[in-house]
């Protein structure tokens, strides 16, 4: 059992994977990403779970895989953008180092482009983004111990931010 160094959360497309990689390698620790465990352990990507299993499903799935990867990562470790939908979640980041990685819309747009992989933004990616970002805002700063504002900051400014901020 150990606990991670740094958790990251916060809305697709706010660049956790870049920021959480380069974080990682600053600090020399390692880096984990539950949507990739979740990949590797069903060996189909998220989009297809979500058509396979819809929802529902993907949400146990993404659970458990988070729920493995707090117990067993030291390192800094990045969680998908509905990962705090979770009240099992919410409770199990309750104490941990968690960084709220923040954007605006126009900015997660422009980083997830025109990225096929994210079903929940198949529609109009813009409307959904907003939707769910402001539905979620909430449980992000619940479990939260830092608040970054990652607009207008380039990924190595925004890791001196999330450093300082903790
Ligand atoms: C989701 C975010 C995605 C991925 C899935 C659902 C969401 O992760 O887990 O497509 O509900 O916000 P990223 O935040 O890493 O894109």
């Amino acid at each position: 059992m150990s606990t991670p160094l740094i958790v990251l959360v916060g809305p697709m497309g706010v660049g956790k994977s870049t920021v959480g990689r380069l974080l990682a390698e600053r600090l020399g620790v390692g880096y984990r990403d539950t949507d990739d465990d979740i990949v590797a352990e069903q060996g189909r990507s998220i989009a297809d779970i979500f058509v396979d299993e819809g929802e529902p499903a993907f949400r146990a799935i993404e659970q458990r895989a988070v729920a493995r990867a707090l117990a067993e990562h030291d390192g800094v470790l990045a969680l998908g953008g509905g990962a705090v939908l979770a009240p099992r979640t919410r409770a199990l980041l309750s104490g941990l180092p968690v960084v709220f990685l923040d954007v605006d819309v126009a900015e997660a747009i422009r980083r997830v482009g025109r990225d096929t992989g994210r079903p929940l933004l198949a529609g109009d990616p813009h409307r959904e983004w907003r939707t769910l970002t402001e539905a979620r805002r909430p449980l992000y700063t619940e479990v939260a111990r830092a608040v970054v504002d990652t607009s207008g900051l380039t990924p190595e400014g925004v890791v001196r931010a999330v450093v300082v901020a903790l």
